[in-house]
């Protein structure tokens, strides 16, 4: 990676979309992402990799985007919650009701998409380890499961 020092003008590639930000070298990607580019599906919760509020997918992966420099996600493709339209994953966290707040929903919907992207005949016990990075506050967890149980069976049935 190059070196950043002072303010810099980065291209970034957020939901296929080419976005130009000017940002701080120690900026991370979460706060550029909602303050900058008003994309504010990402949620600050508690800005240090716990809660997995903030999760975004980077090149098919999911990451925190609390963890990650902004400069950091240049040359990688980004992918967040404003970029996921009427997938399954979305009706199915509306079909079961798999939220209460929805302060956690974007980021267990992302880390779900990312495990479907990556593992879309991945078993319960899969399901249930991907998703332990990711914390709900209010306890849907019993209809966050039951939402993607219902979106892995019929990946499997297929
Ligand atoms: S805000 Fe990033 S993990 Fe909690
Ligand atoms: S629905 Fe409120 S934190 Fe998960």
């Amino acid at each position: 990676m190059r070196e950043y020092i002072g303010k810099n003008t980065i291209e970034l590639t957020v939901n296929g979309e080419a976005r130009s930000v000017s940002v701080w070298p120690s900026d991370i990607l979460l706060d550029v992402l909602r303050n900058e580019l008003g994309l504010t599906g990402a949620k600050p919760g508690c800005k240090n990799g716990d809660c997995g509020a903030c999760t975004v997918i980077m090149d098919g992966l999911p990451v925190k985007s609390c963890l990650v420099l902004a400069v950091e996600a240049v040359g990688h493709s980004v992918l967040t919650v404003e970029g996921l339209k009427n997938t399954a994953l979305q009706n199915a966290f509306v079909e079961h009701s798999a939220f209460q707040c929805g302060y956690c929903t974007s980021g267990f919907l992302m880390a779900a998409h990312a495990l479907y992207l990556n593992h879309k005949d991945a078993d319960e016990l899969t399901v249930e380890e991907w998703l332990q990075s990711n914390i709900c506050r209010c306890t849907s967890y019993s209809e966050i499961r039951e939402a993607l149980r219902c979106v892995f069976c019929e990946e499997k049935l297929k």
